[in-house]
C-alpha cells in the first residue's frame, strides 16, 4: 500500500541526525523554551527573511495568538476561506472574532480578491488568506486591498513552508504569519508545534507575553495570557528538518511534475498560479465521482485523502456565521470533488510510476 502521507519515512531518512538531536535535549535538563527553541526561532526567521519568530504549541494557537497580538478586538469581522482546516476557524472564533467567508479562485482554491472585496463591511478588520495545499494566495491583490481598507493581514502558512508569490516568500506579506508543524506538514515535527513570524516589534513583544501566562517576568502576569510553549524536543527535531526543507520541497515538486506529466487530463490537479512557486504540500485532484475513484485506487494499493470533505461554513460549529448552503459555489463544488494522491519527499520513483499507472487504469 502506498500511503497518502508518511511522516515516519522522514525520521528513517535522517535518523542519525534526529537521534543526536533528541539525545542532546534529553541530556540537557531543559525541556521547555530553552536554547533549542531560541536557536530554531532564529534559524526559521533567518530562513524566511523576517525579524522575529515565536515558537508556540501548535499552528492553531499560532493563528489565535497572532490574531490577539495584532490588537484585534472581539466582535471584529475577519474575512477568510471556508475550504481550510477547521483550525483556521477555531483560532478566529476563539479570539472572539467573527469569521466572514469569501469564495475562492477556482484554479488555486485560495481567496478570490474580488470576492473578498464583496464581503467587506464597516466591521471588517482583518484578512486571513490560507495558502492551501502549498499554493500562494494572490497576495499581489490581497495585500493592497488590506492596506486600502485598513485591515490587518495575517497569513495562514500552515501548508506553505517555502512557497513564493511574486518572487517573495509567503509569510512576509502580512503583519504576521502563522505556521504549523503538524507531523505531515512540509516542515513537520514529531508531535504538535507552531510558530508566529512577524517584522513588528510590538507584535512580537505581545506574543512573547501571551504564550507564557502573560508574564513580563516569571510569576508576574502583565496581561491575561496562555500556556502555548514550543518544547525543546520538537524544536531540536525541527532544526534538523529545517536543514532539509528546501531539498524536500524540491523533491515534492519533482514528484508533482511527474504526476502532472503522467496523469490524464480528465483528472485535473490544483496548482500554483503561473509565476508562483508552490511547495506541493498536497497533490490535489478533482473529479465529480471522487468516492468511486478513491475506492478503486484503494483496491489498487494507492492511499488517498480528502482535504476537506466539508467546507467550514457547512460544518455544525461554524454554520451560524451567516454563510448558508449555496453561498460559496466555488468552495462547495471543490469540497465535493477534491482528493489527494500520495505525496511526500520519500516517495520513490517506482511508487510515483505505480500511482500514475493506477490512475491510468481508472474509468474517468
Ligand atoms: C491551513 C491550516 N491552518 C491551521 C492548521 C492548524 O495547525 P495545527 O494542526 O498545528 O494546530 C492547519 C493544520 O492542521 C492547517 O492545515
Amino acid at each position: 500500500m502506498i500511503p497518502a502521507a508518511n511522516p515516519r519515512a522522514a525520521y528513517h531518512r535522517h535518523q542519525a541526525e534526529f537521534d543526536a538531536a533528541w539525545r542532546r535535549v534529553m541530556d540537557s535538563g531543559r525541556y521547555i523554551l530553552g536554547p533549542e527553541v531560541e536557536a530554531f526561532e532564529a534559524e526559521f526567521a533567518d530562513w524566511l527573511g523576517v525579524r522575529h519568530a515565536v515558537g508556540v504549541a501548535s499552528g492553531t494557537e499560532a493563528l489565535w495568538l497572532a490574531l490577539r497580538a495584532t490588537g484585534l478586538r472581539p466582535g471584529a469581522e475577519v474575512i477568510t476561506s471556508s475550504l481550510t482546516a477547521s483550525a483556521t476557524l477555531t483560532a478566529i472564533v476563539e479570539a472572539g472574532l467573527r469569521p466572514v467567508f469569501a469564495d475562492l479562485d477556482p484554479a488555486t482554491l485560495t481567496l478570490d480578491p474580488a470576492e473578498v472585496e464583496r464581503r467587506l463591511t464597516p466591521a471588517t478588520r482583518a484578512l486571513v488568506p490560507v495558502h492551501l495545499y502549498g499554493n500562494p494566495a494572490d497576495l499581489t491583490a490581497l495585500a493592497p486591498l488590506a492596506e486600502a481598507h485598513g485591515l490587518i493581514l495575517i497569513e495562514d502558512c500552515a501548508q506553505a513552508h517555502g512557497a513564493q508569490h511574486a518572487g517573495r516568500r509567503v509569510g512576509t506579506f502580512g503583519r504576521a504569519a502563522a505556521w504549523s508543524f503538524y507531523p505531515t506538514k512540509n516542515l513537520g515535527a514529531f508531535g504538535d508545534g507552531g510558530l508566529v513570524t512577524t517584522a513588528d516589534d510590538e507584535v512580537v513583544r505581545e506574543l512573547r507575553l501571551l504564550r507564557e501566562y502573560g508574564w513580563r517576568e516569571r510569576y508576574h502576569s502583565a496581561v491575561h495570557g496562555w500556556n502555548s510553549r514550543l518544547d525543546e524536543l520538537q524544536a531540536a527535531l525541527l532544526r534538523v528538518r529545517l536543514r532539509h526543507l528546501e531539498a524536500d520541497n524540491a523533491r515534492r515538486r519533482a514528484i508533482a511534475a511527474a504526476y502532472r506529466a503522467g496523469l490524464p487530463p480528465a483528472l485535473p490537479s490544483i496548482a500554483a498560479r503561473p509565476g508562483d512557486l508552490g511547495v506541493e504540500h498536497l497533490f490535489v485532484v478533482r473529479h465529480p465521482e471522487r468516492d468511486r475513484l478513491r475506492a478503486e485506487l484503494q483496491q489498487a494499493g494507492v492511499g488517498t485523502a480528502i482535504q476537506y470533505p466539508v467546507a467550514c461554513h457547512r460544518q455544525a460549529a461554524y454554520a451560524g456565521f451567516g454563510a448558508g448552503p449555496g453561498s460559496l459555489p466555488v468552495t462547495e463544488r471543490a469540497a465535493a470533488e477534491v482528493f489527494s494522491l500520495p505525496l511526500f519527499p520519500e516517495l520513490s520513483d517506482n511508487d510515483v510510476a505505480a500511482v500514475i499507472a493506477a490512475v491510468g487504469a481508472l474509468r474517468l
